[in-house]
């Protein structure tokens, strides 16, 4: 079986919680950036930190061969654990079970509140007390996985959406290596 400890991230735009998970990376080696988007400025960290890329305009390329192209990337770099981070791309059938159960993902609310966009509007619209975030394993079904660590982020009387949305990232920050530290060693 593949180390487990050799995690490759997988990015769509500014790569925040990619820099939380190499800086604070415990028990586990970032070994791959990957993205469908090659001017993502998280791709361009990434590289100033040494650590190797692969990019692929997801735009345009036929959606199977995308996957079977990224799969092969990390096979290549021999990733034992994949962590999304901001990769705004579902997943083919195919490729989730290519990796099944080594697929994890970040998202900006409690589980199973608000699976999918605009999360924070959403909290605030229903008037909830408590938001947050949590990382889960992926599936065929969006954001539907199993939960593997939470943390909870208290909605203040004045928020706005944005407002909300930095101290749930400032908590993903927190959280995101702690809950992957502890997946690579289960
Ligand atoms: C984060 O809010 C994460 O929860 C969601 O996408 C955003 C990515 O931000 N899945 P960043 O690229 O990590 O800064």
């Amino acid at each position: 079986m593949r180390d487990p400890g050799r995690v490759a991230i997988l990015i769509s735009g500014r790569g925040s919680n990619m820099k939380a998970l190499v800086e604070q990376a415990q028990g586990y080696e970032v070994v791959l950036v990957a993205s469908n988007k090659p001017l993502a400025p998280g791709l361009e960290w990434a590289r100033a930190a040494g650590l190797p890329t692969w990019a692929l305009d997801g735009k345009g390329v036929d959606k199977q061969e995308f996957d079977r192209l990224l799969s092969a990337a990390l096979h290549d770099h021999q990733v034992g654990t994949i962590a999304l981070a901001g990769f705004m791309r579902i997943l083919s059938p195919w490729f989730v079970d290519q990796w099944r159960g080594r697929i994890v993902n970040i998202h900006p609310s409690l589980l199973p509140k608000y699976q999918g966009l605009d999360t924070h509007v959403r909290a605030l619209s229903a008037g909830d007390a408590v938001s947050g975030c949590s990382v889960h394993l992926v599936t065929e079904e969006l954001d539907a996985g199993e939960v593997l660590g939470s943390a909870e982020v208290p909605i203040e009387p004045d928020d706005t959406p944005e407002s909300l949305e930095q101290r749930v990232l400032a908590a993903e920050h927190q959280l995101y290596p702690k809950v992957l530290g502890e997946f690579v060693h289960k």
